[in-house]
């Protein structure tokens, strides 16, 4: 990343606009509200090329839903826009999201991964568990977690 690379926090509307173009195209911005998107704990971390959003991830202290270590978050909404995919936008802003769960005591990350993403998540120390389970219409998932 240059020096015209920054990554930091955006606002929820924000970071609807970017889930919508890359994640859930199928609906409009407005819908694709999380829960937790507005906590006031959670952070929205955008990736910024110049005044440009190129990239976000979501962290909020959601439990698994195996309730088995209360200090879990949740990420969700993690993207990076096409052209700049492998440049290290998507490790950068997942590194902002675990200092940032350090900071308020969390001690695991969950998320329901895409197939498609399981290399890059695994690039970044998380572990597939389970068995992989559909979402309509995105496809096939796997949880993984990354203990912080
Ligand atoms: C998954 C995604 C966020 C990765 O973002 P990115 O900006 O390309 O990630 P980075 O460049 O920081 O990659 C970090 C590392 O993971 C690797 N990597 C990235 N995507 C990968 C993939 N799909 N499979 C295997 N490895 C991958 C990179 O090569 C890099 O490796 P390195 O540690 O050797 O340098 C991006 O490809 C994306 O937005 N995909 C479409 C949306 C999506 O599926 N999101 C996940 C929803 S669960």
């Amino acid at each position: 990343m240059s020096a015209s690379h920054t990554i930091r926090p955006i606002t929820p509307a924000q970071v609807r606009l970017l889930r919508h173009a890359l994640l859930r195209s199928f609906e409009p911005p407005s819908r694709i509200v999380y829960h937790g998107d507005d906590a006031p704990n959670t952070l929205h971390a955008g990736a910024f090329e110049g005044e440009c959003l190129i990239g976000i991830a979501s962290v909020c202290h959601e439990p698994m839903p195996d309730g088995r270590e209360p200090a879990s978050w949740r990420l969700r909404g993690m993207a990076t826009v096409p052209s700049v995919r492998g440049a290290g936008h998507g490790r950068a802003l997942l590194e902002l999201c675990f200092d940032h769960i350090r900071a308020h005591g969390g001690r695991l990350l969950w998320c329901n991964a895409r197939v498609v993403a399981l290399g890059f998540y695994e690039r970044l120390g998380f572990v597939a568990e389970g068995p992989e389970f559909d979402i309509d219409p995105i496809g096939p998932h796997y949880v993984m977690t990354r203990q912080l």
